[in-house]
């Protein structure tokens, strides 16, 4: 790892449309959002921002907005349409041609293999609660290190293993949409072990690349300080961050996280076997997506619950309890974002001080970085200057952290243009580039991605 990435990211689901095009699969994701029975915005990503077709435009963009860095990510039914199929040539023909792209460009790219999206048949068949997923996982990610291996030198296994099962199993917002934290555990821990798994595989074919896992992680606070609410910061640090985090960099998971789970649940699952995958399926890198902090107090009553702002209607709150661990507390003074996301860039200062105490020999990137936001259109243009701020204030203290030591080795923004935000729909929007959806997916640069341009010339000059 030498140069600075600077960049933005995307994932398949949420940007490339092509649904039915070049012999892909259907995905848990083509199944759910073609039901309208748990989606709360009924769109699709049938169409989403049309990357399938225009992704030259999008990488030639980026490029020319000054950034050196692609996060995308592969889609699994591209490559491999169910868990029974041979290799689609058409889906590796496809990234190819992005990889092509990026490098008629001068672009970095760094390549995720799971966001969130798998093939049906496995989804049905229970997804990451069946241990299948995880042999079925391994072979696809070979198939993608055998085939583009040679080119891209900085790979990431999953996406988020805490925040996908926390909506799959916890909110209950994603496909299967279930609430029971006793399934959230089994499906993170095949998460993990299949990232491990990728992960021995990866170097058994010696590749020269570096490969990681992204984490959403959090600073974790609270605004009293005494024993009970550092108790409870204990326990959200468990449950948020270091359930993934620590199995990511040292192979295990924290003694008192096994003990606390073990007093509810059957961890029947998790095999003898899997330790030394888990050892040896170490990252080179944590990727780290930061959009804001937790803020922390005491759990009191109640039965757990975590309820989601997923309409940006500004009447529906966020509210979480996880009975015996932690709750969730808000700060009335912060500004938040119209889904309750706190603007607060100082987090990101904090998590990475946080982490280079827990993590002191792991490199970070941080892989995402966004404010989702109703922006507008106006004579032709957005003027997102609440972006700017807030992308320029975590940008600032990420400088600020690396002074004081911290290792991080590069910044996405999310994301590179608009795209479909899950069960928000699409009118939440994070891209530096606007997606006119009403006008043939036309693609009109926001303010931000001018600002963005001339921050990374002027960091690049602070390098020197
Ligand atoms: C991250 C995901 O959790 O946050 C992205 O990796 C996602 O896929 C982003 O889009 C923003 O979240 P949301 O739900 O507002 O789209």
């Amino acid at each position: 790892m030498d140069k600075f990435l600077w960049g933005s990211a995307t994932s398949a689901y949420q940007c490339e449309g092509g649904w039915l095009e070049g012999n892909k699969g259907l995905s848990n994701w083509d199944d759910f959002c073609h039901s309208e029975k748990n989606n709360v915005n009924p769109v699709t990503g049938d169409v989403a921002c049309d990357h399938y077709h225009r992704y030259e435009e999008d990488i030639r963009l980026l490029s020319e907005g000054g950034q050196n860095a692609y996060r995308f990510s592969i889609c699994w039914t591209r490559i491999l349409a169910n868990s029974q199929s041979t290799v689609n040539q058409e889906g590796i023909a496809y990234y190819n041609r992005i990889l092509d792209t990026c490098e008629k460009y001068g672009v970095e790219p760094l390549v995720t293999l799971y966001h969130y999206d798998m093939p049906v048949d496995l989804f049905k068949n229970g997804g990451w609660e069946n241990r299948e997923t995880v042999t079925a996982f391994i072979r696809y990610a070979k198939v993608c290190f055998e085939n583009f291996g040679g080119r891209v030198k900085y790979w990431a296994t999953i996406n988020e293993p805490n925040y996908e099962t926390y909506c799959c199993y916890g909110r209950g917002n994603y496909p299967p949409n279930v609430r029971d934290l006793s399934r959230r555990w089994k499906a993170m821990y095949h998460l993990l072990l299949a990232s491990a798994g990728a992960i021995v595989e990866y170097r058994k074919l010696n590749y020269e690349g570096t490969i990681g896992l992204v984490s959403d992680s959090y600073s974790i606070e609270s605004l009293v300080d005494n024993e009970q609410y550092r108790e409870a910061m204990h326990n959200a640090d468990l449950f948020y961050n270091r359930c993934v985090n620590d199995v990511a960099v040292y192979g295990e998971f924290p003694a008192d996280f096994i003990e606390k789970l073990a007093l509810d649940y059957d961890l029947s699952y998790m095999k003898k076997e899997d330790e030394e995958i888990f050892k040896k399926g170490t990252v080179d890198y944590l990727g780290i997506n930061a959009y804001d902090r937790t803020l922390v107090k005491p759990y009191t009553s109640g039965e757990t619950c975590m309820i989601a702002n997923n309409t940006g209607d500004g009447v529906t709150k966020n509210s979480t309890i996880i009975k015996n661990w932690f709750e969730l507390d808000e700060d009335p003074n912060t500004q938040k974002n119209a889904w309750g996301c706190e603007l607060y860039p100082k987090s990101v200062y904090n998590l990475l001080l946080d982490l280079k105490d827990k993590y002191p020999n792991t490199p970070i990137i941080i892989t995402e970085n966004g404010l989702g936001y109703y922006d507008e259109l106006v004579d032709g243009k957005v003027n997102d200057q609440y972006r700017i701020e807030f992308l320029n204030g975590f940008i600032d203290w990420i400088r600020q952290a690396q002074k004081e030591g911290c290792d991080v080795r590069g910044y996405f923004v999310w994301s590179t243009m608009d795209l479909y935000s899950w069960i928000n729909g699409y009118k939440k929007r994070y891209g530096l580039v606007y997606i006119d959806y009403e006008n043939d997916n036309k693609r009109i640069p926001k303010a931000s991605y001018y600002w963005y341009k001339k921050k990374i010339e002027e960091e690049l000059k602070n390098d020197e």
